[in-house]
């Protein structure tokens, strides 16, 4: 049996469970980002209802909470076998940068994943490839597993600019990464995040194809692709059966125990 804690679940990362290495199967990742929600009392309750849970044991659970959060979520979780990681953090790390986020320091906590990319800091905050592909160098040299989103507008799709989107996200966005290291890729298209309207199974099934293509092409080869955007308990199971879909990056449905638990059990 494994023994689980934080540090070696990480080291184990890539074995999966136990009976699905027997089987040679790769445990699907289910990773929720929390955005800005949640208080500190309600991450820790969220811990607490969470163990003991079957769905630690049925997929790899990561969390991303809210920076503010994340002491607290690390404290509040520390013998659970989930990971963590920051939504967000700096090219920088250290000096006079007001407001920034080392991270070296989200390490420090305890934390092993990094989000970076994610459509709301591209839109909402101005972060271009080129920035993102300084942060993305900078949380691998801080030792943390960076899950880097990727992902068109309606406008790009409807212009039939997804695959050059695409491509052009992982090419400048990867473009200082350390291929050895293990890096999560989340496509996300930006019309189906929080909007309720998942993409269609070709659609996933076609991006995700294209994606591993790319990383292939660009010499990563210890990746996986997650899918996000209003996965729900009841189109997650369908999702889930995608070649090439590793797991799910999911927002809305992650807030709550019971959702993210009928998601692990769907992708089973
Ligand atoms: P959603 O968010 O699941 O609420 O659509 C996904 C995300 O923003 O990562």
């Amino acid at each position: 049996m494994l023994i689980w804690n934080q540090k070696k679940y990480f080291g184990g990362f890539h074995l999966g469970t136990k009976d699905n290495q027997k089987r040679g199967k790769m445990t699907k990742i289910l990773a929720g980002n929390w955005k800005l929600n949640k208080n500190t009392m309600e991450v820790r309750k969220f811990f607490q209802r969470i163990a003991g849970s079957p769905c630690l044991d049925e997929v790899k659970i990561a969390i991303f909470p809210a920076i503010v959060t994340l002491q607290a979520s690390i404290d509040s979780s520390k013998d659970l076998k989930l990971s963590l990681g920051s939504q967000n953090s700096s090219e920088h790390i250290q000096g006079a940068f007001t407001g920034e986020i080392s991270a070296s320091v989200v390490a420090e906590m305890g934390a092993r994943l990094a989000l970076l990319g994610h459509s709301e800091r591209r839109s909402l905050f101005g972060e271009a490839d080129q920035v993102l592909s300084r942060k993305v160098k900078a949380a691998q040299e801080a030792k943390l597993k960076v899950c880097f989103c990727i992902g068109e507008t309606l406008q790009e799709r409807e212009e039939n600019q997804t695959d050059l989107v695409l491509k052009r996200q992982l090419e400048v966005g990867l473009s200082l990464a350390n291929k050895a290291s293990e890096i999560w890729i989340a496509y996300e298209p930006v019309w189906a995040i929080g909007t309720g309207k998942v993409a269609s199974v070709e659609q996933v099934q076609q991006a995700h194809h294209f994606i591993k293509n790319q990383l292939t092409s660009l010499g990563f080869n210890s990746v996986s692709i997650l899918y996000g955007g209003s996965v729900k308990p009841d189109n997650a199971a369908a999702l889930a059966s995608i070649p090439n879909v590793d797991g799910f990056l999911v927002g809305g449905a992650s807030l709550e125990v019971e959702s993210l638990e009928a998601i692990a059990k769907a992708m089973k």
